[in-house]
């Protein structure tokens, strides 16, 4: 019987430090919306980004192979669209995760005479680790400079290098955000780029529904458990009562939109206590918690977002099946 636990409301419960604040703070505020809606940055705790490197290896998740192939066959001409006949560029990489598709294009550069430095940014100071001893082992004589941040703010800081810069944005991360926040990102970028810089940017194709759909519910389970992970962190790290038991994994598609969402759905009536929350969380049966919106893309969604941060299409390069798309992008 949900509901007869007692618990002291407190606005800040003692013992939170900065990253535990902010998260409570989130999912106090999302819990409360209409509908009930956490920002799907939140999915990756270690345990998430465990289970996200799972998604990119399983059969069902088709993105990462699309991506990967392009980078692997088309290196030399991706090469050549972000940094010309320069020999030394820097290429900036926001959000690197294990640079798995980076590093065949830094193989082929260095391969063909080009000295790249490369500056990887991620939110996670262990990825970025596990990315200097895979890179010195690799490629060794690679220059490179990693960054930890959050995207936003280190392209807001500024992207200074030496020479022409190219920045990455793969694995269709651009997707997670909503069209006025993508074109928010695009313009911070394209006010750091000069005539000669470039940025790349994954994006993931509007395709067949049934496709899209079986990515986000792979047979192997990873994106459930990756979803459903949420509550498990909300319950670890904020002292929450979900019953996880009691949620379901139920993403959509809309081929319109080409708006991929990823819900929890609540199968029955119950009730969710977190400490910070003066009101208990009523969930009604089959009440959706949102968690995720995957975009997929046209040509003419991606020309408009072009347009709407006032930079123009270069090249683009697709994989063999057209599930996959990077564009290159200089400013007007
Ligand atoms: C990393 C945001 C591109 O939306 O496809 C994969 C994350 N979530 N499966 C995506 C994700 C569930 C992924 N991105």
């Amino acid at each position: 019987m949900p509901g007869t636990k007692t618990m002291t409301p407190s606005p800040q419960p003692a013992g939170d430090d900065a990253a535990t604040t902010e998260f409570r703070l989130h999912v106090v505020r999302g819990l409360k919306q209409s509908p009930k809606h956490i920002p799907s940055r939140f999915l990756y705790d270690a345990e998430g980004d465990r289970l996200f490197q799972k998604i990119m290896a399983c059969g069902d998740y088709y993105p990462t192979r699309a991506e990967d192939e392009i980078m692997r066959m088309q290196a030399d001409e991706v090469i050549q669209a972000l940094a010309g006949d320069h020999r030394q560029f820097s290429l900036f990489e926001l959000g690197a995760g294990d640079g798995a598709k980076t590093k065949h294009l830094l193989r082929r550069a260095m391969a063909t005479g080009r000295d790249p430095m490369y500056r990887p940014i991620d939110i996670s100071e262990h990825v970025l680790e596990v990315l200097r001893h895979g890179l010195a082992k690799e490629l060794p004589g690679l220059r490179f400079q990693a960054e930890q941040g959050e995207y936003f703010q280190v392209v807001q800081r500024g992207l200074d290098g030496d020479g022409p810069k190219a920045v990455l944005f793969l694995g269709s991360n651009i997707g997670n955000m909503l069209r006025q926040q993508a074109v928010l990102l695009l313009k911070s970028i394209a006010s750091h780029m000069g005539p000669d810089d470039r940025l790349l940017v994954g994006f993931d194709r509007k395709k067949d529904p049934a496709v899209i759909l079986r990515a986000y519910n792979d047979r192997d389970g990873f994106t459930r458990e990756f979803n459903l992970n949420l509550l498990r962190r909300i319950n670890r790290e904020l002292g929450a009562d979900f019953n996880v038991d009691a949620f379901i994994h139920a993403p959509s598609y809309d081929p319109v939109e080409g708006r991929a969402l990823s819900f929890l759905v609540s199968t029955c009536d119950q009730t969710v206590h977190v400490p910070g929350m003066m009101q208990p969380v009523h969930f009604k049966a089959w009440e959706a918690l949102h968690t995720e919106i995957s975009q997929k893309y046209d040509q003419s969604m991606i020309e408009e977002l072009a347009a709407g941060a006032s930079l123009r299409i270069t090249e683009q390069f697709s994989d063999s099946l057209n599930h996959f798309l990077d564009v290159v992008f200089a400013v007007r």
